[in-house]
């Protein structure tokens, strides 16, 4: 019932979808694949079981050698097929922005979408899932059936290196943004996982850290965007993470992966490691059904041990059967089999840049913008452009989600490991320049560029012209957390002499996630642009002048400052050699982060609950427009809210219901949202039904909500609530 209530969540009415948005997506249905699966099991000899089980990384120069076969195309993972019985290879490569790069030893380009944290400051769930279309077409033009995306870890600190890789810190908002990604890929007979299931929150010493956190607070939280994102998109598979979880690593949990996603949410798909993720054979009995990249594990455990003790236990023989019918249900149910994926498939590029720039574009958010300063004129006769490369590019992410645009990196900075893993770990900027694009917008102005490491040379220049425009990044990696939220290399003092020589300074901020901002109130407009793909310099330009109204809202707060956070210092960095493995210097293999001390209320929970307050908080978002909203009206778990744009152009409006108290208690939840396009004037319904999750606490394995008045309100964010409306609900509990 509940995943029934989900499909409508978050549905507006009124939001107008992009004329090819793929709304029609077939629904992957994983009950039916395993009935099929289930005969191809009966019909496989011993051998044949240990096939599909386990597969490797052909990687050239990837860590241990191991030989490739000359069916497997270059990327993060190969696994065999059986002939005899019509099963597929799996060629899988990373990842939720595009087909990733892999170092460059495929020697091939692709689509960027921005970040993940950038297409979900769109709140669109229609975009995000033609995103996800996208890129999956792309890896199956490539001849890829397995597309490894579906980050939906929730961003439980904002150091944490791979925020750019996840949606957000709300479990609803990233659970409805994954499922309708995973769609997308999966449209494309592909399989995609979700990953890294879970509670995988940090970078830093991310094969040794151990998560603690009670069964209420995970289900609350980190589980509830997994099962939401299960429940909405079907993935074929789920992906586990190096993280410990109450001293298990996630894929050796029986917990996580036996008695909450198998048992309690009867998944169907298969368990497949990250790689050098397997510590040992035993995780085949705690929950894992595929061992990854095996070369990078201290053992191949899920080939020739698996089938010695099938062999010899009736309990290991029915849990290889159960394997292999779950790695089959996957491939049957995205149709893997029927509709294989040749390599040298056409790829409209045009296309596929069009999507990534109208993600770009719904997902960066105006922060500030005093006295109007944007839009800027297309008459504006100067301006200085400084900082951010913006002259040639715009930043990305870095790790096994990097993905390069075609003709490569505008420019690429070394900055660790040797080999094939330095590719993996440096900061590029795709081919998408700001500053041109910005020409484009005023062809009359002039405009001059200075990159900001002479800080004197560019306040002068700033000085000089009308307006400042100074691009402001934070690179981020996989493998590494930011050690905290300042912009590095002496940006803020760059910033404070601009915006001192020039009173018009606006900041454009290129940055994997939150960031401090000391010069806050010495600028005039802020835009928060993120990572923004493969056009993301034409989608910012069009933003500063105005030919997009910005509608991005912030899917994660912002803090003032790290004191604020739960855990003001991340631990880990002092132990551990930075590099892309998290591996540990002195011998030390343990290190403990607790989660309880936030538990679920993390982000604008943890700020509602503690009362402090952020630089910008959840939700919030400028617009060139303005909106009212009418009092929502709730029947039962319905809701509907009026929105009527009441300035002068057309425009965006995101919606968000929040549940602020319940039965007497102080509450902070996001429990419903949807976006809509209105032109200047017009009036629309936002709907959307809400899930009796986000008002409920999880105990002892059942959802929970007492009796009495629950006060919910719309708001623009987090903390700046509409008139409150109160329900009166009775209590009542049931199982997942
Ligand atoms: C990452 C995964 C990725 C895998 C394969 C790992 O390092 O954590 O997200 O899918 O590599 O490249």
């Amino acid at each position: 019932m509940i995943a029934r209530l989900l499909a409508c969540t978050a549905l507006s009415l009124a939001v107008a979808l992009p004329a090819s948005a793929a709304t029609d997506a077939e629904v992957i249905d994983l009950a039916a694949a395993q009935v099929r699966a289930k005969a191809t099991v009966a019909q496989m000899q011993p051998a044949e079981k240990v096939v599909i089980t386990h597969g490797i990384m052909p990687l050239p120069g990837g860590g241990p050698k191991v030989d490739i076969p000359k069916d497997a195309i270059v990327g993060a993972g190969y696994v065999s097929g059986i002939d005899r019985l019509g099963i597929p290879a799996l060629r899988e490569t990373d990842a939720s922005l595009g087909v990733s790069w892999a170092g460059g030893a495929r020697g091939d380009w692709s689509t960027a979408l921005p970040s993940a944290v950038a297409q979900a400051a769109s709140w669109n769930p229609a975009l995000i899932q033609r995103g996800g279309a996208m890129i999956g077409a792309e890896a199956r033009a490539k001849g890829f059936n397995v597309l490894l995306a579906g980050g939906v870890n929730l961003a439980r600190d904002p150091r944490n290196g791979r925020t750019f890789e996840y949606f957000s810190e709300d479990p609803l908002l990233s659970g409805i943004l994954a499922g309708a990604a995973i769609r997308g890929v999966q449209s494309n007979h592909i399989i995609s996982t979700i990953k890294h299931f879970a509670l995988n929150g940090q970078e830093t010493a991310r094969k040794y850290v151990d998560v603690q956190i009670t069964p209420g607070a995970a289900h609350e939280s980190d589980l509830l965007a997994f099962q939401i994102g299960i429940e909405q998109g079907q993935p074929g598979s789920v992906m586990c993470p190096y993280n410990r979880v109450h001293g298990s690593q996630a894929c050796d949990s029986d917990w996580l992966l036996n008695k909450v996603l198998k048992q309690e949410w009867g998944y169907k798909g298969f368990v497949m490691s990250d790689w050098g993720a397997v510590p040992s054979i035993q995780t085949a009995i705690n929950g894992l059904d595929h061992q990854s990249g095996e070369q990078l594990d201290p053992g191949v455990f899920f080939g020739s041990q698996l089938s010695a003790k099938a062999a010899a236990d009736p309990v290991w023989r029915a849990r290889l059967d159960d394997m292999n019918t779950r790695v089959l249900t996957a491939i049957y149910a995205a149709g893997l089999d029927k509709h294989p994926a040749p390599p040298g498939g056409a790829i409209d590029w045009d296309g596929h840049a069009a999507v990534a720039e109208e993600t770009a574009k719904q997902g960066i958010v105006l922060l500030k913008n005093e006295g109007g300063a944007l839009p800027l004129s297309k008459t504006v006769k100067s301006i200085a452009v400084i900082g951010g490369y913006a002259d040639g590019g715009v930043l990305s992410g870095a790790g096994s989600s990097q993905v390069m645009g075609k003709g490569g990196p505008a420019a690429k900075l070394p900055v660790a490991g040797s080999g094939i893993w330095a590719g993996f770990i440096s900061e590029s900027y795709h081919r998408s320049s700001p500053m041109a694009a910005m020409k484009a917008q005023a062809p009359g102005a002039t405009m001059l560029y200075r990159q900001g490491q002479y800080i004197k040379d560019a306040a002068e220049l700033a000085a000089r012209s009308e307006v400042a425009v100074v691009f402001a990044t934070q690179w981020m990696t996989e493998g590494l957390d930011v050690p905290d939220l300042s912009l590095p290399r002496g940006q803020d003092a760059l910033i404070e002499a601009v915006a001192a020589a020039n009173p018009n300074t606006i900041v454009v901020l290129e940055t994997g996630g939150p960031v401090k901002m000391p010069w806050l109130g010495k600028v005039k407009g802020v835009v928060e642009a993120w990572y923004s793909g493969a056009r993301g310099g034409e989608a910012i330009a069009s933003v500063l002048f105005g030919q997009t109204n910005p509608s991005g809202r912030l899917p994660v707060s912002f803090p003032a400052d790290e004191s604020q956070l739960p855990r003001p210092r991340l631990d880990g960095s002092d132990w551990v050699e930075p590099d892309f493995g998290g591996n540990p210097k002195n011998g030390k293999d343990q290190l403990k982060a607790d989660y309880n001390v936030e538990g679920s209320d993390l982000g604008y929970r943890w700020f509602a609950r503690t009362g402090k307050k952020p630089l910008f908080a959840f939700g919030h978002g400028l617009s060139y427009t303005n909106f009212s909203r009418t009092k929502p009206a709730i029947k039962g778990l319905s809701a509907s809210i009026g929105v009527k744009n009441t300035g002068p152009r057309e425009g965006a409006e995101v919606v968000q219901l929040y549940l602020v108290q319940r039965a007497g208690e102080a509450k902070r939840r996001l429990v419903g949202f949807g976006r809509i396009e209105l032109a200047a004037g017009a009036s629309g319904k936002v709907a959307m039904t809400i899930d009796p999750r986000l008002l409920a606490d999880w105990k002892d394995g059942l959802w929970t909500m007492p009796g009495g008045d629950y006060v919910l309100a719309t708001g623009s964010d987090a903390e700046t609530l509409d008139t409150p409306v109160t329900l009166r609900m009775k209590a009542r509990s049931w199982k997942n």
